[in-house]
């Protein structure tokens, strides 16, 4: 079995390095390439992160992985390949997208995803590697490898959703940053961040979406003695979306000043789409404040934010009391 996912290990590095020369220097990688420019994407990051292209064709890299004389049934079983079932022909998993590996925490590519260039196309825009025994998205963290020394190092980690919101960070300066990849902050996440730092930031999108999932971190790192903020970022906007129209310094400000407490971003949660001219929203939003202070704050924090709630909402301190 080991022998098996050392060939696995080995496939991928040879694919990401395939996928990687693609993009960079050749004549059909230069649509994908001028796409990654235009996201402010430069060729310094490209190589950091090695991302790639895959050619729309249906079997350049399984021709390759032939050549090799990799069996093909194993590399179905590693997701580079897929298997048609009429006629038994072996093809590329992944065709005409921009290709991120996904590595371990020692380096190794372990999986792709693949990003199509035209969002409006009716595939997913996003295609992960299947789960295997070398995958699993519940004990992967997209750029953890990278990030290791520097999490130790600023005691601290920030965890985002895409892998653009990741390489939005790098870009500014900031390294200690991981991405979940758009699924739920795991126990094994956890378990693997906590043994470089317990002071986490949750930076997820600022959409719906991002908010629920910040919603559901804080839950999951509920009494796992961890610390815990959340970077609400404005006008609906993910990392990546944040750094190009404010600029690299404004992240690094908002994340170094703007985080909330898991009670403060609570109260910002249930604030979403009440209107405080409206009696009954007003009792709601009490309701739902009042309960979360009883469930999860110290006497001093509920102090505190029964003041703010008072001040929100207009009610005497001493009634909310
Ligand atoms: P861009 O549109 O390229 O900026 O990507 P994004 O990272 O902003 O995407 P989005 O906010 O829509 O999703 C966040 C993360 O969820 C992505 O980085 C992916 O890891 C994952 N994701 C998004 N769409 C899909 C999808 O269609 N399939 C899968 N498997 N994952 C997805
Ligand atoms: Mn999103
Ligand atoms: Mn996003
Ligand atoms: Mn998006
Ligand atoms: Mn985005």
């Amino acid at each position: 079995k080991n022998s098996a996912h050392e060939k696995w290990k080995a496939a991928h590095t040879f694919a990401a390095s395939y996928y990687h020369h693609l993009l960079l220097n050749t004549v059909e990688g230069e649509q994908a390439l001028a796409y990654l420019h235009e996201r402010g994407i430069d060729e310094e990051t490209i190589k950091k992160f090695q991302i790639g292209w895959s050619l729309p064709g249906w079997d350049n890299l399984t021709s390759l992985l032939k050549q090799r004389d990799y069996n093909l049934s194993d590399m179905e079983a590693c997701g580079l390949v897929v298997r048609q079932e009429q006629n038994e022909r072996y093809f590329d998993r992944f065709r005409g997208r921009i290709m991120f590996p996904i590595m371990d925490e020692k380096g190794q590519v372990i999986a792709f995803s693949g990003r199509i260039l035209n969002s409006d196309a009716d595939e997913a825009k996003y295609l992960n590697s299947p789960e295997s025994e070398l995958f699993q998205k519940n004990d992967v963290l997209y750029n953890l490898h990278n990030a290791r020394m520097s999490i130790r190092l600023k005691k601290q980690v920030i965890l985002a959703e895409g892998f653009l919101d990741v390489i939005a960070f790098t870009r500014s300066g900031i390294d200690h940053v991981v991405g979940t990849m758009g699924t739920a902050l795991t126990q094994n996440h956890i378990t693997r961040l906590k043994r470089l730092s317990t002071n986490f930031v949750f930076c997820f999108d600022g959409d719906k979406a991002g908010f629920e999932a910040t919603k559901k971190a804080f839950a999951a790192t509920e009494a796992k003695q961890v610390q815990r903020t959340a970077i609400v970022l404005p006008d609906q906007k993910d990392p990546d979306d944040f750094v190009r129209t404010n600029g690299k310094d404004a992240l690094t400000k908002i994340v170094e000043e703007n985080g909330l407490s898991e009670m403060a971003f609570t109260m910002l949660y249930f604030r979403k789409g009440l209107n405080f001219q409206n009696d009954t929203d007003v009792l709601r939003y009490t309701e739902n404040v009042l309960e979360a202070l009883a469930k999860f704050s110290s006497p001093i924090e509920q102090s505190y934010y029964t003041k703010q709630l008072a001040d929100e909402v207009g009610i005497d301190q001493s009634v909310i009391e």
